[in-house]
């Protein structure tokens, strides 16, 4: 056997503790699939004292992580979070230093990933990052090296594993958003700031890396529409059940007029589809690859074991000396994203309107749809008593997103409607 393959870790939270435990627990069968042992040399992490999912006794411990970039190491393995600052510095200095990085931080590759990339191209290095987007599933392998004859049209899916866990869980027990977070927190699967997983930022990082894989383009977050799902209520997760759908919170990058759409939004989902089946803090990732047809890709998208199981499968591929271009094209081809134009991609829509229940008022809302060309398929109004607040639900045909958006402009204005309208895009399952 080669000399074994020398890791240092820096991070050992949930995701570098898990890669820490199952290196040793399954050493043998890893070294078997990497033709050589792979050894931790270094760690680092905050708190020395901290007990860690693996036995840390045995390699260097550093107080700072940038001095794991001047180890003995062959691969920095950056798990410690944050789009800038230590872990940032980390891999700088390690591709500097000659040594491989794998990582599982998004939002640090969604701001730095293309100029990473040239300086570990520049230095004929690896930059490896399975991890970052949805857990263990190995969509980025998959858009980097297999699904490229014949081009991508569309990737879509859930990509965040906390808010899965939040709308299922909210559904299937009525418990509130705050509760279920916390569970989603204590189980290890949101971020450090968990704004960025319900605020839609984490999936907004992930779909910016998927879009570059699948497009050619170096990731972009300045042309994406991102909402979370905070605003999501139990009232919207009902109907959606009445109508036979389920709230997900989606990513969708897809070519449309020229250009490429990337939006983060609750979509309702046919229930029963396979991404209306996905449950807790699973992820699927659905493929449109021209010719090749149709992909559908589902697994733990959080948590150590997946996300775990995708940062070494990154080491064994560096240990084999596979690496091709972080994002599968050389860096210097990636081509800055020309944005789909705005507000002509096409959707049926959930409306959901707070009313006073006086006559007249169904008629104006829909009088002003219909000003703004939006057609009604479905309506849906539980009565209450007169003169009582009441919300009205409508399902629309197929129509462009900027003739909604000016209709519920002009329909926020009514003295007859409460506060903001309600608006969530049909997806295909
Ligand atoms: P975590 O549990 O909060 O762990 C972070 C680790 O980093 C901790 O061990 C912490 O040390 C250490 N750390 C923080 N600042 C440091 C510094 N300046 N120098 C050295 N170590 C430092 O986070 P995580 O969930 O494992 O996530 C790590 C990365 O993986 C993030 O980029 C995250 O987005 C990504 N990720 C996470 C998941 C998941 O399911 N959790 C999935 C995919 C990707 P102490 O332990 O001593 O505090
Ligand atoms: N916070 C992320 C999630 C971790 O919930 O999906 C996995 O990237």
């Amino acid at each position: 056997m080669t000399a074994p393959l020398r890791i240092a870790i820096a991070g050992l939270g949930t995701v570098g503790g898990g890669v820490l435990k199952a290196l040793q627990l399954r050493a043998h069968e890893l070294a078997e699939r990497a033709e050589r042992r792979l050894e931790v040399v270094a760690v680092s992490a905050r708190d020395r004292s901290k007990k860690r999912a693996g036995d840390v006794s045995k390699a260097f411990w550093h107080e700072e992580a940038a001095a794991l970039a001047g180890s003995e190491a062959d691969v920095v393995v950056e798990l410690i979070g944050g789009e800038g600052g230590s872990a940032l510095a980390l891999i700088e200095t390690a591709l500097a230093n000659g040594k491989h990085v794998v990582t599982a931080n998004k939002a640090l590759l969604a701001k730095h990933g293309a100029r990473l990339a040239a300086q570990a191209e520049k230095g004929n290095l690896a930059l490896k990052f399975e991890a970052a987007a949805a857990g263990g599933i190995p969509i980025v392998k998959a858009l980097r090296e297999s699904l490229i004859a014949h081009g991508i049209n569309s990737v879509h899916g859930i990509l965040n594993g906390t808010c899965n866990f939040i709308l299922t869980d909210m559904e299937k027990t009525g418990r509130s958003f705050a509760e279920v977070l916390k569970e989603a927190q204590a189980l290890g699967y949101a971020e450090a700031d968990p704004a960025l997983d319900v605020g839609g930022g984490d999936t907004a990082h992930k779909l910016a890396l998927l879009a570059s894989l699948a497009f050619g383009t170096a990731p972009d977050l300045k042309h994406m529409h991102v909402e979370g799902i905070a605003h999501i209520t139990q009232a919207d997760i009902g109907y959606a059940r009445e109508f036979g759908y389920r709230i997900k919170l989606l990513g969708v990058a897809r070519r449309v007029g020229g250009g490429i759409e990337q939006r983060v939004q609750p979509a309702m989902v046919r229930a029963g589809t396979p991404l209306g089946a996905v449950d807790g803090a699973f992820n699927a990732v659905a493929v449109d690859a021209g010719e090749a047809g149709p992909f559908f890709f589902e697994g733990r998208g959080a948590g150590e074991g997946p996300t775990a199981s995708a940062v070494i499968a990154d080491i064994v591929d560096i240990a084999l000396g596979s690496f091709e271009p972080a994002f599968g094209k050389p860096a210097h081809t990636l081509t800055p994203l020309v944005p789909a134009p705005e507000g002509t991609a096409a959707s049926a829509y959930y409306l959901r309107f707070d009313v006073l229940d006086i006559p007249g008022v169904v008629a104006e809302i829909a009088g002003r749809l219909a000003e703004a060309q939006v057609s009604i398929e479905s309506m849906l109004q539980r009565g209450r008593n007169p003169g009582e607040a009441v919300s009205i639900v409508m399902i629309t045909h197929e129509t462009p997103q900027l003739a909604v958006a000016r209709a519920l402009k002009s329909i926020a204005t009514s003295d007859k409607v409460l506060g903001a309208p309600s608006m969530i895009p049909m997806e295909m399952g």
